[in-house]
């Protein structure tokens, strides 16, 4: 007999630690945003069973309510376990097959992932681009169909790379003319900014639960309208990712209730109560809100001399792009906020690394209040971060 093996504990990686102390931040960057207060209370009540009969009919209210949100009458509308990477993978994994192709409407960094993955699933990627700090044309988006006859179409409603929104009404339209399914990245734009997903004829949408909705990260709401169905139950083979495949997930979330994976009971919790709250205020007060802070601040901004971005009428009220100007340690800068104030804002990405701050305006955030703290803020403090040479060029 082989004698048993005398294991000792290791104790190199134990470490002694005070338990979590994390200071307060007002995060006015891309995200994520603040949660709403009475969402981390619903966040850090006692997990309920995820077969609970009570976490079931909270289940049906989060999925009608990410309905309301989004505008659409979508039965498969599930918030996904994962953040909105994990929702945006799920539109693809169910919907691309081998060899079909995907064109993408690239206009920021998160057009180049939904590329990037749209290859991996197989899928012939094609793409059209546009610079960064502008929006596609309603004629650029129909030769392009025109000319690669995709099965979907994917694009960035709210590119967070940018600041821009891009235009929606008559894509949908196009799609359907030339049989291709309109996948939509709502992930900065749901509960801040207008959208219709079934006027718009959307097929496939995805977001987050960080930013518009004042909740944490952790969930990817996720929804599927019946022509992708149509696609999915077509399928010749397996969706070929076990933990996304919403036939799968549709058996716990419609109404067989099979269990699939353990759901992250409490982030519902909080999504509930997200959802809750942009229900009570009423989706156009909810935008109008975002409009009138993003506003107040782009306004300010521009007294204060500083050049935006996008143009006005493509701008995102969600996050605003504002150049750094020349002879200013953007980075510096930033850092500053956030040592000296617990100020979180955002720095360029990709294409507009170091050219711009990304300020992000979301859900629980959007409010006048935290404008006016960071234009006082660029007001009296940014000169200092000026070179001399940049100093005396603005006081000439
Ligand atoms: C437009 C856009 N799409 C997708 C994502 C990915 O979401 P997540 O970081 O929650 O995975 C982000 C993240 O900020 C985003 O801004």
């Amino acid at each position: 007999m082989v004698p048993p093996v005398q294991h000792s504990v290791d104790s190199t990686h134990r470490l002694s630690l005070d338990p979590i102390a994390t200071p307060e931040r007002l995060l006015l960057g891309p995200g994520p945003s603040n949660a709403h207060p009475t969402v981390l209370q619903a966040l850090s009540r006692s997990p309920i069973g995820h077969l609970d009969p009570l976490y079931i009919e909270l289940m049906g209210e989060v999925q009608e309510l990410l309905r309301y949100a989004w505008q659409t009458d979508n039965r498969l509308t599930i918030p996904m376990s994962g953040t909105g990477s994990a929702a945006m993978e799920a539109t693809l994994a169910n919907t691309v097959e081998p060899g079909d192709t995907v064109l993408v409407a690239v206009k920021g960094y998160f057009g180049l992932r939904l590329a990037d993955m749209a290859g991996r699933y197989g899928a012939r990627v094609v793409t059209i681009e546009c610079p960064w700090g502008e929006a596609f044309s309603l004629n650029q988006i129909e030769e392009a169909l025109a000319s690669h006859k995709p099965t979907i179409l994917a694009m960035v409603h709210a590119e967070t790379s940018t600041g821009v929104c891009q235009p929606m009404e008559g894509i949908g339209d196009l799609c359907r003319q030339h049989d291709c399914l309109l996948l939509l990245d709502t992930v900065t734009s749901l509960g801040g900014v207008p959208l219709f997903l079934d006027d718009w004829k959307v097929d496939l949408a995805y977001s987050c639960s960080q930013k518009g909705l004042s909740c944490p990260p952790g969930l990817g709401p996720f929804t599927m309208g019946p022509r992708a169905e149509v696609k999915l139950a077509a399928r010749s083979g397996k969706v070929p990712n076990w933990y996304l495949d919403v036939s799968l997930l549709n058996q716990y979330w419609g109404s067989d209730r099979v269990y699939h994976h353990t759901a992250p009971v409490n982030m519902n919790f909080g999504m509930r109560e997200a959802l809750r709250l942009l229900a009570d205020e009423g989706l156009e007060n909810a935008w109008a809100r975002h409009r009138s802070n993003a506003e107040r601040l782009w306004a300010g901004l521009e007294r204060l001399g500083l050049e935006l971005h996008v143009r006005e009428d493509l701008r995102l009220p969600t996050l605003t792009t504002v150049r750094i100007p020349e002879g200013v340690d953007g980075k510096a800068f930033s850092r500053h906020l956030l040592d000296r104030h617990g100020i979180e804002v955002g720095g360029g990405l990709g294409a507009l690394a170091g050219k711009v701050w990304r300020i992000g305006l979301m859900g629980y955030n959007s409010r006048p209040e935290n404008v006016d703290l960071l234009l006082n803020l660029i007001e009296t403090e940014l000169p200092a971060f000026r070179s001399a040479a940049a100093a005396m060029a603005a006081v000439a």
